[in-house]
């Protein structure tokens, strides 16, 4: 995977720099051909030396040196990848809001290549809201990040904030380059939890915060899909995605009635309200005229419907926010919307599911079940799209399996 491809390894100035020699000596035996980039800081934690002599090239440390006189679009156009491990807060704040301090600042932000940033900081840096914040916009622009470990850091505290492993942060490159299995896909992906309004100023909505299903529209933009995303909230999306913001299940359903028909795969990860007010009010209800009756009647049912009339090409994902049952009622959920995926989470349970950036789920499909414990919600939209896309592979070895030798 790495043989012959053209990395830009950006090193920046954090103890852990010394690791970054090892992850420029893997590359380099996997074939790749590594250009280093040293910021000034990087330089007193190790030597530009030890990288010339083991990358592909001498290293570069300015903008202002050598004959090249635009050494950032020159690396950035022409490179495959451009991985930079460790990066520091400053390097993730400078490339999060395209400020070009220096080389490798300039090159993240001159590259069109796929981005791999691997932070090391201390544990206060590493959880300041301004660093999270960061880097959830880098990794809603597409930016792959490869979290820091647990462990000792530097002067003896011990917390998250260590550079991943080198073997890690190579894999993470490797995965870069190849998770392109969603190349030529158009995804549809719905995201956030519906408002029904009872008059001009009030809604019934429920907990959902979007966050996940944003997650996986991002993973899915990563791995080279044309992603559509249906959306009831405001949090960013990269320019890649086709957004459409609606509020209700009604919009959603116009929504999905336009774009669905040319999905390949559809992931309704919305929560749709199974319920809103059947006479909405033009004004605001005033408090004076009492206690109002609010009747309420059922929404359609948009994955069913989906499901139901689905074209043998698509692949259908539903979601189901349960507090018991679990895998019980998402098996029944899979069967009766027709459906190829169910992610079943349990709401009741310890930092999953509304409002934490934390989920654990179980993927129920046909075949069986699968759990993803705990973790972050992107690593859990790693974990649902690659279910997919194995599901997608053996449905094409099924049907190839179907055609007749003799045909
Ligand atoms: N969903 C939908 N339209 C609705 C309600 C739900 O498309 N009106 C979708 C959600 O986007 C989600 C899945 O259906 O993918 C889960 O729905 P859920 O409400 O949990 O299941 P229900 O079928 O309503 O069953 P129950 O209320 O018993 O949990």
């Amino acid at each position: 995977m790495l043989e012959g491809k053209r990395i830009v390894l950006g090193v920046s100035g954090g103890i852990a720099a010394y690791k970054a020699i090892e992850v420029c000596r893997r590359l380099v035996d996997a074939g790749a051909h590594v250009s280093p980039v040293m910021t000034s800081g990087a330089q007193h934690f190790v030597g530009s030396t030890t990288f010339s002599a083991l990358a592909s090239e001498p290293v570069r440390t300015s903008l202002w040196e050598g004959s090249d006189p635009i050494p950032h679009t020159t690396l950035g156009q022409g490179a495959d990848l451009v991985l930079v491990a460790p990066a520091t807060a400053r390097v993730l704040a400078a490339y999060a809001h395209g400020l070009s301090t220096d080389l490798l600042t300039n090159i993240l932000i001159a590259t069109r290549a796929p981005v791999v940033v691997c932070p090391a900081m201390h544990t206060e840096m590493w959880e300041h809201p301004a660093v999270e914040a960061n880097i959830e916009l880098l990794r809603s622009r597409g930016v792959h990040i490869v979290e820091p470990e647990a462990g000792r850091l530097a002067g003896g505290d011990i917390g998250k904030g260590r550079l991943a492993d080198p073997a890690d942060v190579v894999a993470a490159a490797e995965r870069a380059l190849a998770d392109r299995d969603l190349e030529g896909l158009h995804v549809v992906v719905t995201a956030g939890g519906t408002r029904e309004p009872i008059d001009a100023v009030r809604v019934i909505a429920n907990r959902s915060s979007g966050k996940q299903g944003h997650a996986i529209s991002e993973e899915c933009v990563r791995r080279g899909a044309n992603v559509t995303v249906v959306t009831t909230t405001e949090l960013p999306t990269s320019p890649a995605v086709e957004r459409i913001q609606v509020e209700t299940a009604s919009e959603m359903q116009t929504a999905l009635n336009n774009v669905v028909p040319r999905a390949d795969i559809v992931i309704m990860a919305a929560a749709v309200a199974d319920f809103r007010p059947r006479d909405s009010v033009d004004g605001k209800i005033k408090k004076a005229g009492g206690v109002p009756e609010v009747i309420l009647e059922p929404t359609p049912d948009l994955l069913e419907a989906i499901g139901r009339n689905r074209h043998p090409r698509q692949t259908i994902v539903g979601f189901a926010a349960e507090t018991c049952d679990v895998v019980t009622n998402a098996r029944s959920k899979l069967e009766r919307k027709c459906l190829d995926l169910v992610v079943a989470n349990d709401v009741s349970a310890e930092g999953v599911g509304f409002a934490h950036g934390t989920n654990a789920v179980t993927l129920v499909a046909a075949v069986g079940e699968r759990d993803l414990t705990l973790r972050s919600k992107a690593e859990i939209a790693v974990g649902v799209v690659d279910e997919i896309v194995r599901i997608r592979s053996s449905m094409r070895s099924l049907d190839a399996g179907r055609v007749s030798p003799t045909n």
